[in-house]
């Protein structure tokens, strides 16, 4: 008989998706903890060309993916890899500088390990950031979208990272996605961008998730137009779901980058150039925000 693929794992012959056992995340979790002395209660994953973040911060100790047991390393472009311990302001966090994308090949297991591994590192707070088409016609290229709610367009496709076997001591079979995203912390965070002077670009919606790697069609952005979405991205919301289900309070940030097709008279064509071009420009800015966010946390 042929053996049976290596993410299927077979028990009593029941076939079950794969996933990481408890004592897994935890080997890594140890690891981490009898490597570094800082004790964050918030992790930052940081978007693609928005890991500069990480680099201001003070103390660092810093480990590469590749250095750190267990965990996955990343190979998209404008993606460093490393975890990144330190004070932000004098306030202990970790930043994940690379984040792992479902497009890139790993699983939703895999995409959101280092979630769970956070979780046991004693975080309590989850901030996310990442690059995202503009769906909603009043956002222009370099708006700063705070998430409000998403759309898990793989989990409707039966790729959310929570399906296979629950594991208790992380959470609930059934966990509540109603309140995925702290209000008082988006609250906060307007305040902060109203100090900062940047509330004129900073907008309020619903990302939408999709695999990727390739850019929507015409169709499929008028699609999500209908669904309610007002930015398009291929990451953020398996790590959003296991951290929910975990109990952290996560707060999300989307970069518009583009603004996508939805005219068929367009000459417009989505590109990554333009993606990391307008990353770059508001990379600063994005920097800013979470930084006195987290100060003011
Ligand atoms: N679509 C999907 N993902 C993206 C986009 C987009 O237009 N821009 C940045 N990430």
């Amino acid at each position: 008989m042929p053996a049976p693929p290596k993410n299927i794992n077979k028990k009593n012959n029941v076939l079950f998706l794969s996933s990481y056992s408890y004592e897994e995340y935890k080997e890594t979790a140890d690891w981490l903890l009898a490597n570094t002395d800082i004790r964050p209660k918030v992790a930052i994953i940081c978007g693609s060309g928005l890991g500069g973040l990480a680099d201001l911060l003070d103390n660092k100790n810093v480990f590469p993916y590749n250095k750190i047991p267990r965990f996955p390393h990343s190979t998209v472009q404008g993606h460093k890899g490393q975890l990144v311990f330190g004070e932000l302001n004098g306030k202990q966090c970790v930043c994940m500088q690379g984040r792992f994308h479902f497009y890139e090949g790993y699983n939703v297991a895999t995409v959101t390990y280092p979630v769970r591994v956070f979780f046991l590192l004693g975080i309590e707070t989850l901030i996310v950031t990442n690059a995202a088409g503009g769906l909603n016609s009043k956002f222009k290229v370099g708006d700063i979208m705070l998430i409000r709610d998403h759309i898990n367009m793989p989990g409707f496709a039966g790729q959310n990272p929570l399906c296979g076997r629950n594991e208790e001591r992380f959470g609930v079979r059934f966990p509540c996605m109603s309140d995925a995203y702290d209000r008082e912390l988006a609250q906060l965070a307007r305040k902060t961008a109203q100090e900062l002077g940047c509330d004129s670009f900073l907008q309020e919606g619903v990302y939408c998730m999709l695999a990727g790697p390739s850019y929507e069609t015409i169709a499929e952005c008028r699609a999500l137009q209908l669904l309610g979405a007002d930015a398009v991205g291929m990451s953020t919301v398996p790590e959003v779901v296991i951290a929910r289900h975990c109990g952290m309070r996560v707060f999300g940030l989307s970069l518009i980058t583009n603004k996508v097709v939805t005219d068929y008279d367009s000459r417009e064509r989505a590109n990554h150039e333009e993606v990391l071009e307008t990353t770059r420009m508001r990379t600063e800015v994005l920097q800013k925000i979470v930084s006195n966010l987290v100060t003011n946390m």
